[in-house]
């Protein structure tokens, strides 16, 4: 099918032999909004760097669209991932960020100019594409790093951690600004969060890892009105 992701039986092993993934099955139809819950250390981050490309793993499948995607590089991906820190370019201006992803790809000056306008008036960033990274708030910063994301239009858009780096009121704000966007967008997102107001404000389906398996899956109902365990009771108490 079109631009679906499935993970079948994925494992990952560290290299002292402690299970960082385990049995991971995945099926996400295009468009899917997925939220990954899960406290810290229990695989989050790992499981998107695999997706990604940027981490391999010891068995299992991952296809996208159909075909196995293992030897697939990075870059080749077209998967687009916006990292906590954002890591932006502190010597380049809001329109130069957005328009580097592109500028990779070999695009014509006049498609990129275009492009990158579309994208600032999506985030609503349209006043500040000459302004420099250091003269900006964090929220802005966090809209041009999913603005700078989304620009190359990737197949699959993951967020790791988006809000952490903002203190808490402004997280409650930029959440509801993100889930905005995520929501009016057609591409299937996986959000990643240890948070599971988070998780279930971004994502209508939410994955829970706990030591790198998934402990449960389904709505936001499914997992408050029925926790498979006590693990995942406490979990969901907890934050
Ligand atoms: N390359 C690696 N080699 C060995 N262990 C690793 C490697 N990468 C991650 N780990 C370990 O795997 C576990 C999962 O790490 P991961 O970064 O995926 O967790 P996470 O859920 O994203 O946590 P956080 O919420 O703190 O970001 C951790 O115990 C970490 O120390
Ligand atoms: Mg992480």
């Amino acid at each position: 099918m079109e631009n679906e992701l499935i993970l079948k039986d994925i494992h990952k092993q560290s290299p002292d032999g402690v299970h960082l993934l385990n049995n991971i099955n995945l099926n996400l139809s295009p468009g899917t909004k997925l939220s990954v819950l899960g406290p810290s250390g229990s695989g989050k981050t790992t499981l998107l760097r695999i997706i990604a490309g940027l981490e391999s793993f010891d068995s299992g499948t991952l296809f996208f669209n159909g075909c196995s995607i293992k030897n697939i590089p990075p870059h080749k991906r077209n998967f687009g991932m916006m990292f906590q820190d954002y890591a932006l370019f502190p010597h380049m201006n809001v329109f130069e960020n957005i328009a580097f992803g592109l500028k990779m790809k070999g695009m014509d000056k006049p498609l990129i100019e275009s492009r990158v306008k579309i994208m600032l008036e999506m985030t609503g960033l349209s006043k500040f594409e000459n302004r420099h990274i250091d003269e900006l708030s964090g929220g802005e910063r966090q809209r041009i790093a999913l603005a700078r994301t989304l620009a190359p239009e990737p197949g699959l858009l993951m967020l790791d951690e988006p809000l952490s780096s903002l203190d808490r009121a402004m997280r409650t704000r930029l959440l509801t600004e993100l889930t905005q966007i995520i929501a009016r967008l057609k591409i299937t997102t996986i959000f990643v969060t240890h948070d599971h107001e988070e998780a279930f404000a971004a994502g209508s389906r939410v994955i829970i890892l706990n030591e790198g398996k998934i402990e449960q899956q389904g709505t936001r109902d499914e997992l408050i009105n029925a926790p498979k365990n006590q693990w995942v009771k406490d979990f969901l108490r907890m934050v």
